[in-house]
């Protein structure tokens, strides 16, 4: 009775409160929904990054030799034998799990799938060739293009010097969804062979090619590391062309500021459009940054030297929300070592070390960068904090064999922290992929601000 009575008194509250009750919870159970729906909208590129961002272990036991070799060169070397002795196959998957874009559909489970050092095949069925490479987004075409070390020749040992295939060129790949390569062909060949004193002569030594656009003279700009066969001419090789497909033009080859350049990579930064060749100098000992002329096809006289005394190469340079990051590797030859993460407030400031960004897997893992060595980051438009780190899993055995290693990088925190607050993760995955809602076009360049994640 007393409910029903308190009922009743629940009831006989005046009408308009009553009302505004009921309103209230209705908009509640609106703000909810809305709620809900947006999550569900947004949840499933969400969801794929969330996943993107879990710690995969690797199970595999990698056991040291039993008499420790002496020196940590040494003992690096040992480590890598037995593990390539015992599971090669892990590392260098055989041909047969290639993956295979003719195969893979859009229906394919593997469809569109990343698996870290498989052979990666392009649309004709060959093993993409572009090593130490790094990738152009070209506005004009609304397309990727993947330059690198074509390297499908004999690997030998030079008379004086490390592992090496004769130079055969740039090798170029297109792509619209940064998975399905087309093979553009060598869009920047070896010189002829009587010209023996060319830079690009087979002899010698191309690494590491780079293309920036300058608008300002509608030319596509590579960079790239020539060296000879002993690595004592350390020079850099610039060649534009009119097309990103070529073919490129070189132009000459030249000791940048007057010093030694060896593992390079060139950064074109979003304001102002000022570019920037970053290489390994003095004996591999630190890096220079210098800013190139406004059509990039030269340094200018100004440069600073970072990193000093810390042996640092194969560079790799990318920027979110104002910081400007780098990620080296230690100087082992073909070996894998770890990779290390630099930053900066300023591309000509003051560079510090910010540890090793490899997240996963296992220690050989992370103290290896995944058995790999990194090219070049590559920043996916339309998700703000996502990266795509790139790196070549070499062998020097057969070098044109050597492996892509892809992998999400993150750079975690937000806008709201310090520099020295955001943490930058590499995550290891066996497989993994983009979000689907990324390809589907939805997050496409200059679309940047529809997607907040
Ligand atoms: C790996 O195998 C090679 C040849 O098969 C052998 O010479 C080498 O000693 C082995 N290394 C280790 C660490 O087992
Ligand atoms: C596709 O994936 C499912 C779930 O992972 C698996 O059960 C199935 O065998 C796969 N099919 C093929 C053809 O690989
Ligand atoms: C390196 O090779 C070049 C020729 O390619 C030769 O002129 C030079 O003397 C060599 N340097 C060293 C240090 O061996």
């Amino acid at each position: 009775m007393r409910n029903k009575v308190r009922k009743r008194t629940a009831c006989s509250v005046p009408f308009l409160l009553c009302c505004s009750s009921c309103t209230i919870a209705v908009i509640l159970i609106l703000v909810q929904l809305y709620t809900l729906t947006s999550d569900v909208h947004q949840s499933d590129d969400d969801v794929f990054l969330q996943e993107l961002e879990t710690v995969e272990e690797e199970t595999m036991q990698v056991s040291l030799p039993k008499r420790r070799p002496s020196s940590r060169k040494k003992r690096r070397h040992a480590m890598i034998d037995e593990i390539l002795n015992k599971s090669r196959d892990a590392f260098f998957p055989p041909r047969k799990l290639s993956v295979d874009p003719r195969k893979d559909t859009v229906e394919g489970n593997d469809s569109l799938y990343y698996f870290p050092g498989r052979v990666w095949l392009d649309t004709d069925g060959n093993p993409i060739q572009a090593h130490g490479g790094g990738i152009l987004y070209d506005h004009i075409s609304s397309t990727y293009y993947w330059y690198g070390e074509y390297k499908d020749g004999p690997t030998y040992r030079a008379r004086d010097g490390p592992q090496r295939v004769d130079v055969i060129g740039v090798g170029c790949y297109s792509s619209k969804d940064l998975w399905t390569w087309r093979n553009e062909g060598i869009v920047l060949a070896a010189a002829d062979e009587e010209n023996v004193a060319h830079d690009l002569h087979k002899s010698n030594v191309v690494e590491r090619p780079k293309v920036i656009f300058n608008e300002r003279t509608g030319k596509y700009v590579m960079w790239m590391h020539v060296d000879n066969a002993n690595y004592s001419k350390s020079s850099v090789g610039i060649a534009t062309s009119d097309s990103p497909t070529g073919p490129f033009v070189y132009l000459h080859g030249k000791r940048p500021h007057g010093h030694q350049s060896r593992d390079m990579t060139v950064f074109k930064d979003d304001d102002e459009g000022i570019a920037y060749l970053i290489y390994s100098s003095q004996g591999n000992s630190e890096i220079h940054i210098g800013p190139l002329t406004s059509d990039y096809t030269d340094v200018t006289p100004v440069v600073t030297r970072v990193l000093v005394g810390s042996y640092r190469e194969a560079p790799a340079v990318f920027k979110h929300r104002g910081t400007y990051y780098m990620i080296t590797s230690g100087c082992t030859g073909w070996a894998p070592n770890e990779a290390l993460l630099h930053r900066a407030g300023s591309m000509m400031g003051r560079w510090e070390m910010a540890g090793n960004p490899c997240v996963g897997g296992n220690e050989f893992f992370r103290a290896t960068t995944f058995y790999a060595q990194g090219t070049f980051v590559m920043p996916l438009h339309g998700l703000a904090d996502w990266f795509v780190f790139m790196a070549d899993r070499w062998d020097p055995n057969d070098l044109g064999g050597s492996r892509y290693v892809w992998l999400p990088l993150r750079v975690g925190g937000g806008s709201a922290v310090t520099m020295s607050s955001k943490r930058v993760s590499v995550f290891w995955h066996g497989r993994w992929r983009l979000p689907p809602g990324w390809r589907n076009g939805k997050t496409t360049v200059g679309d940047t601000e529809k997607r907040i994640l």
